[in-house]
This record gives C-alpha cells, structure tokens and sequence, in this order.
C-alpha cells in the first residue's frame, strides 16, 4: 500500500505553501474555461490551508507553451479563483516570478512551462521555487507522472504532503489493482491507442474484461490481438468500428453494454467516437450504460470527464480521476515520479 504525507498530519498554521496544483484544464481562444472540474477538485486542500491561515502560493501549468506564450497564460485560471472569493486578480510579483494576487495571503504564479528549466528538471530552478515556501503541497496528480522540477525537485527541498484529492487518487486507482470488484471490466477508447497498451498488458491477470473502442487502426488492432494472445485472464474484446470508421458498430456497442451491465467495478479512460467530429452516441450509450449499472464506476482522462460533464453525469460516478496519462501509467503498473518524490 502507497502511504502518503497527508496535509492533516501536521500543523501547518501559519505556513507559507507552495501549492502545486491542477491548472491544466480547458481554456477556449477567448481565455473562458471550457472545463473546470481540475480546479474544483484541489478546492478542499486550498480551502483547508487558507482555514490553517496559511500564505499559498499556487502554481501549475497550462498545455505544452515552448517558452513564454501568452496564449497559454494562467490568467484565466487567476481570474477563475478570484472570482471563487469574490475578488479580483492583480497583477504581482513574487520574488522574480511573475504572478497574480488573488486575495489576501493567496497568489497564483504564471505558467511554469514558460520556464523551459521546469521540464528540464532544473535544481536550480526548484531551489528559486521552492524559496516562495516553507511547505509544499501536491494536489496535481494529473501532473505526477511528469519528471519536472515543480513535481519532483521541490519536495527535495521542502517538508512534503500530498492533498486530500491525491491521496484519494491514489487509494482509489490502488484499489482497482489490489482488490477490485468482481468483474472488473477495463473500457479503453480515445486516440493514442498505443499510450493504453501498457495498460492492456498489466490488466491480463488483473481485469476480467478489457472492452476496446476508439480510435482503432489497423496497427492497433495487430498490437491488441497479440496481447489478446498473451492474455491470463481478461477476455478482450476490439470493438468493430461504423463504415465511415469514426464510431464503434452497433453490435460491438450492444456486446459492451451487455458486459457493462453485469460488471462489478468499471474503469472508463476514452471516448468510443470521434467526438470532436459529432460522433457522440456510443460514447453516450456507454456512459450510460455504466451509469445504470450496479457496478463502483471509475471514469477518467480529459476527453472522458468532459464528456461527462457535458452531459451531466459527473455525480453518477463513484470516482472521477483528474489523470489522463498519469492515471493510465499508474493503472499500468508504473511508478509516478511525483508520487516517488512525496513518500521519500
Ligand atoms: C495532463 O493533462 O495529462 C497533464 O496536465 C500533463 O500534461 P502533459 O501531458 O502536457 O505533460
């Protein structure tokens, strides 16, 4: 079992935190954020540090800006948790980083991917970071399978916790692998069907069904036969796709939904259809399906919790994972780097 520094172990009265944080979401051209279910979800460790009286200092960063983009600025996520506490997001400086006062004690620092030492994995740039804080605090598991400076170096430098939702990440995700219900049925779709093979391997002796949509080329399908071939336990199952090719077939859907319905636990990564392109009614049917379940429903990856969220769905699931690749490479067996850096 995984034990984590929990933030409640301590007392962290009056501290300055360095609160690395969940910032990726959804942002359109106009700096509206499209999906803000990543930046609620760090919301109670926030709310619990400011309640310790603490100073936070919130950082993270936004997609994958090469250099300093204004683009990719997080003002937009300044003005998100201003407006949390009804108030106004001013411009600042902390130290040479620049950054936004939220309120009184509560900042927001800019984008750490301008930094190109943050990817890096710069000491040096973790050293500067980390002397903005006395305590660090990771609520950014989606982040945690990044090797990067904000995520690895600083708790080096700094007494350590994870928060409340990333421990909570990690006690669920751990509980699929070490007892999970029976049976357990793995639905993978999306694109980048070759970053779920691991999870397909790993899942052999584990899972009892591994139901395959999405995004199938032919590669994909050679791949996942051969792993079908290996297979210890699991039945796999490659879903047929629609002439046009763009969503799954209407037996392929019917055979899922009749395994969804008598699964015991259900872990849900990538849309069936090419969602972007209009081709929504599998992934819904699915969504459904595992709603209307008995089944403990575990959902997660950006495509797959904004769909949800669109359709109001959210609330219908047990558990919704913030990771899309951390959450696949842990289910697969691996171990994160940011979860390495807060257990030593
Ligand atoms: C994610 O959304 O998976 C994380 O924010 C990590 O983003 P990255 O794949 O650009 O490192």
């Amino acid at each position: 079992m995984i034990n984590l520094p929990s933030l409640d172990s301590e007392d962290l009265s009056d501290k300055k935190v360095f609160l690395r944080y969940d910032c990726d979401v959804r942002v359109s051209a106009s700096g509206k954020i499209i999906d803000e279910t990543r930046l609620i979800t760090g919301f109670s460790t926030l709310e619990y540090l400011l309640e310790n009286n603490c100073t936070v200092i919130i950082a993270g960063h936004l997609r994958r800006p090469e250099g300093w983009d204004e683009k990719f600025t997080l003002f937009p996520i300044a003005e998100w948790f201003a407006q949390q506490f009804s108030s106004e997001a001013k411009e600042t400086k902390l130290g040479e980083f620049k950054g936004w006062e939220i309120k009184d004690g509560l900042f927001l620092l800019e984008n750490l991917r301008f930094y190109k030492e943050e990817k890096e994995n710069s000491l040096e740039f973790a050293r500067r970071l980390a002397g903005l804080g006395e305590i660090y605090v990771n609520e950014a598991f989606g982040s945690s399978h990044r090797a990067h400076a904000s995520i690895v170096v600083i708790p080096k430098i700094l007494p350590h916790f994870a928060g409340f939702h990333f421990i909570k990440e990690v006690k669920v995700l751990e509980s699929i692998i070490s007892s999970p219900k029976r049976p357990l049925t793995i639905i993978l779709g999306g694109a980048k069907m070759e970053t779920k093979l691991p999870l397909v391997a790993k899942m052999h002796g584990i899972a009892d069904h591994i139901l395959i949509g999405g995004k199938i080329t032919d590669i994909d399908r050679e791949l996942i036969e051969k792993e079908k071939v290996k297979s210890e336990k699991a039945k796999i199952i490659i879903a047929e796709l629609t002439q046009e090719g763009r969503d799954i077939d209407s037996a392929s859907l019917k055979e899922f939904e009749n395994i969804i319905s008598r699964s015991g636990m259900i872990v849900w990564n990538g849309p069936m259809g090419y969602l972007e392109g209009g081709f929504e009614e599998s992934t819904l049917s699915i969504a459904r399906a595992i709603i209307g379940s008995n089944a403990y429903r575990i959902a997660g990856g950006g495509d797959t919790v904004a769909f949800i969220n669109k359709y109001g769905l959210f609330d219908k699931f047990d558990f919704v994972s913030m990771g899309g690749g951390s959450m696949l490479e842990f289910l697969s067996g691996k171990s994160l780097p940011g979860i390495i850096a807060l257990q030593n």
